[in-house]
């Protein structure tokens, strides 16, 4: 479909000096498919660490950043801060920052407005919990967060959105390749009725939810399926067969 399959490690609050050194030789020394397009979302204090350890070919993403540029927001960090530590990618609306940090769909939709703003490309993550699916409200749930992000959004180029189940996520209970579909091909659709069809056929949407080696292959098969956000895999080497599932 002419989309860049586009695969995000996500470390989440894991790793310290030693073991992100480890994870950056390993991806150093690994061949990666050139057509893929890799992001590692390092915790903020390690970020300009693993900018300086990684290959020039892989970006590198905060996991979180407020909605504005500087200021007293004691705890916080800005998109400002990460383009100016070399990071170019933001994660935003991780299923964790709206559980266990209570963040509303308009707070992160303003986060990625700003993000954008600053020149930062953004990883807007959606997705359904296990009652939300069990009640059979999987789409209105993606609708609604979309919709807010959609209210903050004008230009979609350096946007991925991130369909992560949250019951999928660090379960190791996967979406099958058809359930992940079958949400991303929803999305689609909903792009070409709220947004446009050239944002709908041009924008990526990675799956993310218990991702590993051993199920990425028949995941990158789906058509609309055009890359992962990957948490626990992403701190083993089998993050570069995660990388490489399309060869
Ligand atoms: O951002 C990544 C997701 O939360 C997936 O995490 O691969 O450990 O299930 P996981």
């Amino acid at each position: 479909a002419g989309r860049k399959f586009c695969v995000g490690g996500n470390w989440k609050m894991n790793g310290d000096q030693k073991s992100i050194a480890e994870i950056a030789k390993t991806l150093s020394d690994a061949t990666l498919d050139p057509n893929t397009e890799v992001v590692i979302g390092a915790p903020a204090i390690y970020l300009m660490y693993a900018r300086n350890l990684l290959p020039c070919s892989i970006g590198v993403a905060g996991q979180n950043a407020y909605k504005v540029a500087k200021g007293a927001f004691t705890g916080e960090i800005s998109p400002a801060m990460l383009k100016d530590i070399g990071a170019d990618w933001v994660i935003l609306g991780h299923s964790e920052r709206r559980a266990i940090f209570k963040e509303s769909d308009e707070l992160i939709a303003e986060k990625a407005e700003h993000a954008l703003a600053e020149g930062l490309k953004v990883i807007a993550c959606i997705g359904e919990t296990l009652e939300e699916r069990e009640a059979g409200n999987t789409n209105d749930v993606v609708a609604r967060q979309m919709c807010a992000y959609a209210k903050k959004i004008r230009d979609w180029t350096n946007v991925v959105v991130a369909y992560e189940p949250v019951w999928a996520i660090g379960t190791g209970k996967t979406a099958t390749p058809d359930q992940a579909q079958e949400v991303h091909a929803y999305l689609r659709k909903w792009l070409v009725e709220n947004v446009s069809q050239a944002v709908s056929d041009s924008l990526r949407i990675q799956y993310g939810g218990s991702v590993t080696a051993a199920n990425a292959k028949e995941l990158a098969k789906k058509p609309d399926i055009d890359g992962f956000l990957v948490g626990g895999a992403s701190l083993k080497p089998e993050f570069v067969d995660i990388i490489n599932a399309r060869q």
